[in-house]
C-alpha cells in the first residue's frame, strides 16, 4: 500500500500494461496516427456494437428498425443501410434473418459495395470479381445493391468459400463461387475483363481487435511486413483484369498504414494508369472518421478499415 503511487506510475509508465497490446503494437500506432494512436487503443478494449445491413430488396432501413422496435429492440440508423443495435442478440431473433432480410455487418464493412459501385448504372449485368471474398458478407452486399451483376466470388480457402454459398443461400442471391488464388489468375480467369473488382485483402486485422482480442498477442511486428507483400501482389496481379475506365476497390480491416496508404501509394507509383478517386483511405475506429461525407452518412461506432478506390484510365 505504501508503495502504491511509485507502482502505478511504474505500471502507466509501461506502454504495455498501460494500454494491454503488444509494445511495438502500441509503437506502430503512435508512429501511423500521431492524432488518434490513444482512440484506437482505448476502443480496442470495448466491447464492439452489433450492427445489421438492411436488405434493401426487402426493407427500408426505417420499416425494419420499425420491425425491431415492435419487439422491444433499440436501433440507431448509420450508414446508408445500417442499424445499430443498442444490445447484441442472437441473429435467429431477428425477425427475417433466416430469409436473408438483414445481415451482421460492422458499418465500416457497409462502406465497401456502395463505394465500388457508386455511379455505376444498377440495371446493367456488370461482371464483378469479389478476389478475396469468404465468409461472403461483401459478396452479399454487392448483389443486394445489384442483382443483375454477374459476381465472381473467389476465395483461396475451399472450406471457407462453403460459407459463401450457404450466406447467399440466406439472402437468395447467385454468384459464381471459385476456390482459386486470386494472386494466380492464369489458373481460374477466362480472359474476359472485369468492370470493378473488389480487393479485401487478407491483413493483420488490426482494425478489428476487439472483436478478436487475442489477435494482438498473437501478431508478430513482421506480419504487417509480409501481408503488405501479399496485398501488393494481389493488387499486381488483378489489375491486369480490369477493362480500362473500370474500378478496383482495394480494402483491408487494418489500421496500419503499411497496409493501407502505403501499399497503394506504392502501387500508384509503378501503375501510371491508376488514379485514386477521393475515398475514406483510413477509417479510426470508434468515430466517424477522415475522408467520408460524415454529415450525410455517419457510421455510429464502427470498426477500423482502409479503403482506396482506384480507376482504371483509359488508353
Ligand atoms: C478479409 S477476409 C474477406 C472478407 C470478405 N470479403 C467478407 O466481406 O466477408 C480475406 C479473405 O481472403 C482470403 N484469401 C487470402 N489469400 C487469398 C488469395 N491469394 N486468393 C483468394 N483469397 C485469398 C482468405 O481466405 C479470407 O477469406
Amino acid at each position: 500500500m505504501r508503495e502504491r503511487e511509485a507502482l502505478v506510475k511504474q505500471t502507466d509508465d509501461d506502454l504495455q500494461a498501460r494500454w494491454n497490446h503488444p509494445r511495438w503494437w502500441v509503437e506502430r500506432l503512435q508512429a501511423d496516427h500521431p492524432l488518434h494512436w490513444q482512440q484506437l487503443l482505448e476502443v480496442a478494449q470495448k466491447p464492439a456494437p452489433m450492427t445489421l445491413r438492411v436488405n434493401r430488396l426487402h426493407h427500408t432501413v426505417p420499416a425494419y428498425q420499425q420491425q425491431l422496435a415492435s419487439i422491444g429492440v433499440g436501433a440507431q440508423a448509420v450508414g446508408a443501410q445500417g442499424l445499430q443495435l443498442t444490445r447484441a442478440m442472437p441473429v435467429h431473433q431477428l425477425p427475417g434473418f433466416s430469409e436473408g432480410h438483414v445481415s451482421v455487418q460492422d458499418a465500416a464493412a457497409q462502406v465497401a459495395a456502395p463505394l465500388l459501385l457508386q455511379g455505376m448504372e444498377n440495371a446493367k449485368p456488370w461482371r464483378i470479381l469479389d478476389a478475396c471474398a469468404a465468409p461472403g458478407g461483401k459478396t452479399g452486399h454487392l448483389l443486394e445493391l445489384y442483382p443483375n451483376a454477374h459476381v465472381l466470388a473467389l476465395d483461396v480457402d475451399a472450406s471457407r468459400c462453403e460459407r459463401i454459398h450457404q450466406n447467399l443461400q440466406r439472402l437468395g442471391l447467385q454468384a459464381e463461387v471459385l476456390a482459386a488464388d486470386a494472386g494466380q489468375p492464369a489458373k481460374w480467369w477466362d480472359g474476359q475483363a472485369f468492370d470493378a473488382i473488389l480487393l479485401d485483402a487478407p491483413c493483420t486485422a488490426s482494425g478489428i481487435v476487439r472483436r478478436h482480442p487475442d489477435v494482438r498477442w498473437l501478431r508478430r511486428p513482421t506480419d504487417s511486413g509480409q501481408l503488405a507483400k501479399t496485398q501488393t501482389a494481389l493488387l499486381k496481379a488483378l489489375w491486369p483484369l480490369l477493362v480500362p475506365g473500370g474500378r478496383l476497390l482495394y480494402c483491408t480491416c487494418s489500421v496500419f498504414k503499411a497496409e493501407g496508404d502505403e501499399t497503394v501509394q506504392a502501387f500508384l507509383q509503378s501503375n501510371t494508369n491508376a488514379l485514386l478517386h477521393p475515398s475514406p483511405g483510413h477509417l479510426i475506429p470508434g468515430q466517424v472518421s477522415i475522408g467520408l461525407p460524415v454529415e450525410d452518412n455517419p457510421l455510429g461506432e464502427h470498426d477500423g478499415f482502409y479503403y482506396a478506390l482506384l480507376e482504371k484510365r483509359l488508353g
